[in-house]
């Protein structure tokens, strides 16, 4: 655990009895201002731990390993997070024991940040937070309430239950799926046209991302084939291969499926593409400019025609109309198992949001509906229904 120096710092030594109760083994570090706020001596009692807080130790003539640190943890919890440790993390800044031991930490890192309204909601805390995820770290994200100003708002440190509770998770989904392969490929397709254009669409990938990352979560060996989009905010454990056009999405996918147990395909893929790729730039010389397309490789019908019993398929389907009745259509022409249903009709659901509405139809016709979630939940929902294929 790090401790930072916020008054929310009193909500760590809760955090400490309960990870203890709990059966954790807990070494805790400091930053220097975090011992004004708490004790040495609460937190070693506590955790039944000498506490760190300096690279060097005067009274043992000792240096503290924040190395061994690093490694030693399954997990590292920085809580509270103050805007200026948040600003030192996302930045590779390293004048103390904590940020030091979170550069060498190769563990999951969970923080939770905690600081008054005005300060949460500035960009650079913002932009700073957006960094530490897109570098795989987790939020455990501020709550609203009375803050320590007076100011009502957002800021307040998640309550230590929630911490605690996310932990519990993580460390007990951590090897459900190991031993399992699992393919999931996301983003869009861009279909070149000419040195400086293509057809392409506005995916985000952040869907099929989240699928990845709770899939690696569960301890699965996970192959991510994605399309052109911000290739951050994927778990260090899951392998990514890039592509651009469906072509080469149809063969890595098509080379990985052999391997996997499983395959989740939440890509946009284009379904159409120039016939033709002009070697120059298309100049505006003529007075109407017609474009032939020619149809892609649909390849989760592909991975459907090839797939064994033992492996298990998952498509998506975007709908404007008759989503259901569609939806079933694919399922059944692309040989799934479950199929996720967007319609792009449900507010919050759809390309580059942080949110999405879906519900999952299985072959034998069940169905589960859910209610407009952040991605990352909506992941978790539908990693639970295909670990039960698994
Ligand atoms: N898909 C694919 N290859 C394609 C087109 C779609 O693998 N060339 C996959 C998508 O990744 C998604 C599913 O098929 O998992 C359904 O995609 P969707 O766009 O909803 O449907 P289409 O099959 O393209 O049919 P239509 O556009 O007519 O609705």
């Amino acid at each position: 655990m790090g401790i930072t120096g916020g008054i929310a710092a009193y909500k760590a030594i809760s955090l400490v009895r309960l990870l203890i109760k709990g059966g954790a083994q807990v070494q805790i570090i400091c930053t220097p201002s975090a011992l004004d706020f708490v004790t040495p001596l609460t937190l070693s009692t506590l955790s039944k731990n000498a506490i760190h807080s300096h690279f060097f130790v005067q009274e043992t003539g000792k240096w503290t390993n924040h190395v061994e640190l690093g490694k030693w943890a399954d997990a590292f919890i920085i809580a509270p997070a103050t805007a200026n440790t948040l600003t030192k993390m996302a930045n590779g800044y390293c004048d103390n024991l904590l940020l030091a031991t979170y550069l060498s930490a190769d563990c999951p890192i969970y923080f939770a940040p905690a600081m008054d309204l005005d300060m949460y909601t500035h960009p650079t805390t913002t932009t700073n937070i957006d960094k530490l995820l897109a570098y795989g770290n987790q939020e455990l994200p501020a709550g609203s309430g009375e803050l320590a100003s007076g100011l009502e708002g957002k800021g307040r440190m998640c309550e230590p239950e929630e911490i605690f509770n996310t932990l519990d998770r993580h460390f007990r989904l951590s090897t459900t799926l190991s031993g399992k392969t699992i393919l999931v490929n996301a983003g869009p397709t861009f279909e070149k046209l000419d040195p400086v254009r293509f057809i392409g669409n506005y995916s985000s990938g952040k869907m099929g991302k989240a699928i990845a990352n709770s899939l690696a979560k569960r301890g699965a060996t996970v192959h991510l084939v994605l399309g052109p989009v911000d290739k951050g905010g994927v778990h260090s454990r899951v392998q990514v291969t890039n592509i651009e056009n469906t072509h080469d999405l149809y063969e890595a996918c098509s080379s990985i499926f052999k391997e996997c147990d499983a395959a989740v395909l939440s890509a946009a893929v284009a379904d159409y593409k120039p016939a033709s790729r002009a070697d120059q730039k298309i100049k505006k010389t003529a007075k109407e400019f017609t474009l032939d397309l020619v149809k892609t490789k649909d390849v989760l019908k592909e991975l459907g025609a090839i797939k064994t019993k033992k492996q298990t398929l998952v498509g998506f389907a975007l709908e404007t109309q008759n989503e259901y009745e569609n939806a079933v259509t694919k399922l059944e022409k692309k040989n799934l198992d479950f199929i996720v249903l967007n319609s792009m009709n449900d507010k919050g659901a759809g390309f580059g949001k942080d949110t999405n509405k879906v519900t999952l139809i299985e072959r034998t016709g069940k169905k589960h509906t859910f209610g407009t979630k952040p991605k990352t939940e909506v992941a978790e929902d539908i990693v639970d229904l295909l670990s039960t294929y698994l």
